[in-house]
């Protein structure tokens, strides 16, 4: 008989997943209920409110997508972008492609705006490209961890309300670490993921849509047959592409109508709905701040240790730090030795940087002093024994 899984203690400090709270991990054990259940429809309805707090918004539709981070993402394209739609795509490392791959499939008109990975690009350029462009969607990364870059953003929603464009904003690596407030900074639809910032597994996307957004979504509502009641009518737009990502059904599924959809993952929304709770509690600022002192706690080790760091160091992401493999050293053989020898993972790397950087994440429940001790004394040895 195969055995229960016995998985070895890890200290995960890649990109994501990290080591999720222990409290969070405490309440995904707790019984299940049913998704109609008056009680769980309460949890519903808490974890709305406490993510429009961690998204800094009033936004009524604030809502988990149960999947990684990619559903999210996928979900919110798929039901904003109608075959034709210009979308434009500012990409300055993988997850931009992502976006950009998204949105083709969705049947859009796509402009990838291309930066070089390790930089970021300057709102000059951004406006710019969506003055000539004129898309109805903008959809970018807020940080991509394969760059380890943070692009600004606290312009780009006025830029597209004055386009007419809406901005949909992939914060899947920054929610809880870096600030971004939602309604402050007009931004029409974020979305995110537990498995970072926020200290949780993967397997719950929290998102966050405004009226302009919902308004678009609204007009694509098709009703599925065995729901639908008489009289009923679709809306004009074409239909979205997808069931299961359909915003318009999951909407209606988080309100008070509770029309059925899925099953909600019941102790996924333990999960985001305890993350939340922890984030709130120490303060969204002190949150921030912890991150930021984590990563350049890490920066100053690792310049101690005379590595160099990738990337524009003024757009860095305080949760992911790229370090340059230095020259004649083996990246692979280096992150093997860290898990065996001392049982912690960092990440590699993607494309044109495979084997060229590692990244190490100090994020959520990671962004602490004795893990960022931890694995700098760890690398010091694992290096040492290699020059
Ligand atoms: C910016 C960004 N977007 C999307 C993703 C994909 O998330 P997931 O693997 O949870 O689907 C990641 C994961 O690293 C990411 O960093």
């Amino acid at each position: 008989m195969i055995k229960r899984v016995e998985p070895p203690e890890r200290l995960l400090m890649g990109p994501g997943p990290i080591n999720a709270d222990p409290r969070v991990l405490a309440v995904m054990s707790l019984p299940l209920l049913g998704q109609f259940d008056p009680v769980f429809r309460q949890y519903m309805r808490e974890a709305s409110e406490l993510y429009r707090g961690v998204f800094q918004t009033r936004n009524r539709w604030t809502l988990l997508v149960d999947g990684t981070a990619r559903s999210a993402i996928e979900a919110a394209l798929v039901s904003l972008v109608e075959p034709g739609d210009r979308v434009l795509v500012p990409v300055f490392g993988r997850f931009g492609h992502l976006k950009v791959e998204i949105a083709k499939r969705c049947g859009a008109e796509v402009r990838a705006l291309e930066a070089e990975w390790g930089t970021v690009f300057p709102p000059e350029t951004l406006e710019k490209a969506i003055r000539e462009y004129r898309p109805k969607l903008v959809a970018v990364s807020h940080g991509d961890t394969s760059t380890t870059m943070a692009q600004p953003l606290s312009h780009l929603g006025r830029i597209c309300r004055e386009s007419d464009a809406l901005l949909y904003v992939d914060a899947t690596a920054t929610l809880g670490g870096m600030d971004l407030p939602v309604d402050a900074w007009q931004l029409d639809v974020v979305s995110a993921g537990l498995q970072k910032c926020l200290g949780g597994p993967p397997g719950s996307a929290p998102l966050t849509l405004n009226e302009r957004a919902a308004k678009k979504i609204e007009r694509r509502k098709h009703m599925e047959e065995g729901l639908r009641e008489p009289g009923q009518r679709d809306g004009e737009g074409p239909v979205i592409r997808s069931n299961y990502l359909d915003l318009a059904m999951i909407m209606d599924y988080w309100s008070d109508k509770a029309l059925n959809h899925h099953t909600e993952a019941t102790s996924m929304l333990y999960a985001a709905h305890e993350c939340a709770r922890i984030l709130l509690e120490e303060g969204l600022q002190k949150a921030f701040a912890r991150h930021q002192r984590a990563s350049d706690e890490l920066v100053a080790g690792l310049k101690a240790m005379g590595l160099e760091l990738y990337g524009d160091q003024k757009h860095k992401m305080p949760n992911v730090t790229g370090v340059v493999i230095p020259r004649g050293v083996d990246g692979e053989a280096v992150r093997r030795a860290l898990l065996e020898k001392h049982g912690i993972e960092i990440g590699t790397s993607f494309g044109p940087l495979r084997g060229r950087i590692w990244r190490i994440g100090t994020m959520g429940y990671n962004a602490r002093p004795e893990a960022v001790q931890r694995t700098l004394r760890a690398l010091e040895d694992v290096l040492a024994a290699r020059r």
